[in-house]
């Protein structure tokens, strides 16, 4: 959800919760309003069997009001059936990779809304293994009662949702995770600085897959703000559209960055078609190696050429204090050293 000058705003739709499609009719952060179909519009039967996934059973879709009582589909639930089961697709590999090298992988959804991403990763992925367990971190109580309902009537037993925000959950630097091992970190929208708590949880509790798909981010739009530069960069940021366009780009550059210097391999690539949501970018980063000495050195060249980015993900997983405002952890000498030779996992 928008808090300050987000990158698009769309009706609150009861039935489907705060973790609900995204933006039927939503003002696009490029200034034209979404052609998506309203969101009540009922659409046909035959729609669901096209869009049902491998291992996807109608029983879990009824129970997320994917399907209405008549077996239809609404336009909204639609639209995130198709961008949660485009990004099963995508993370399949990576989620079938945890499972061949790990007895009981655990997923963490974060900031998971309904969990309808915790359950249909769990349905389609974990249940036909047997193995391996879900994560849904959620800090709106009702959601969460909600969706542990929802997995109790379906008998996923490998579900388990907690109260909490992400950050509460996080380890300190060097500290074992609370939830155990983490293996993957999973974030479908999780609001503006969610998708950076995310990051650092997945980072933090070594988690080998980490896949967003950033929501709003209003962060950096605010750090812009007001900032003249000498150089010829400043009418980047002058207007406030092109301030929060902008703002959200840095953003998403800076957290691939941030996790490859953190020794991932970073995708990044749209989920689906922007007719079906603005909120689009995924970021896929896979662990290969313990850190990455050019890519730290890329992004401290990068930020030494806009203004002060005091970023909480920066404050956070930048390995070094420095001059940008950053009060990042104490100095890993590895990271510290741009050209210090990558050592593998
Ligand atoms: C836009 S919804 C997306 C939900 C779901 N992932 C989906 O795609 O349907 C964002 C959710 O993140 C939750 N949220 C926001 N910040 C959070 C945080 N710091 N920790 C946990 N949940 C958070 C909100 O309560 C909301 O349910």
């Amino acid at each position: 959800m928008p808090r300050r000058g987000g990158r698009g705003t769309r009706p609150a739709s009861p039935d489907l919760g705060d973790g609900a499609a995204s933006g039927a009719g939503e003002r696009s952060s490029r200034g034209a309003t979404s052609v998506a179909p309203p969101a009540r519009q009922k659409l046909k039967a035959g729609l669901l069997l096209r869009e049902l996934g491998p291992g996807q059973s109608p029983a879990l879709l009824r129970e997320l009001h994917i399907v209405t009582r008549g077996g239809e589909l609404n336009a909204d639930a639609l639209r995130k059936l198709k961008q949660i089961n485009h990004l099963l697709r995508l993370l399949a590999p990576g989620i079938e990779g945890l499972l061949q090298r790990h007895e009981a992988p655990v997923l963490v959804d974060a900031g998971a809304g309904n969990a309808w991403l915790g359950l249909l990763v769990h349905e389609a992925l974990l249940r036909p293994a047997g193995r391996g367990k879900v994560v849904a971190i959620e800090r709106r109580a009702d959601l969460v009662e909600r969706s542990r309902q929802r997995a109790q009537q379906l008998g996923m037993a490998a579900f388990e949702a907690i109260h909490a925000s992400v950050a509460d959950l996080t380890p300190a630097a060097g500290e074992a995770s609370s939830l155990g091992d983490v293996h993957a970190v999973l974030a479908l929208h999780a609001c503006d600085r969610a998708t950076d708590e995310a990051i650092v949880l997945g980072v933090r509790a070594g988690a080998e897959l980490i896949a967003v798909v950033p929501c709003c981010q209003a962060e950096a739009a605010a750090c812009l703000e007001g900032r003249a530069l000498d150089g010829t960069l400043s009418p980047l940021w002058r207007h406030p559209l092109h301030r929060r366009e902008l703002g959200a780009h840095l953003t998403n550059v800076i957290r691939a960055l941030v996790l490859e210097a953190h020794g991932y391999r970073v995708r990044v690539t749209e989920l689906v078609g922007w007719e079906h949501s603005l909120k689009n970018e995924l970021i896929v980063a896979e662990r290969h190696q313990r850190q990455n000495g050019l890519a730290l050195a890329q992004l401290r060249r990068l930020l030494a050429d806009l203004p002060p980015l005091p970023l909480w993900l920066l404050g956070e997983l930048m390995p070094t204090r420095d001059d940008h405002g950053f009060a990042g952890p104490a100095p890993d000498d590895a990271l510290a050293d741009p050209v210090a030779p990558v050592a593998p996992v």
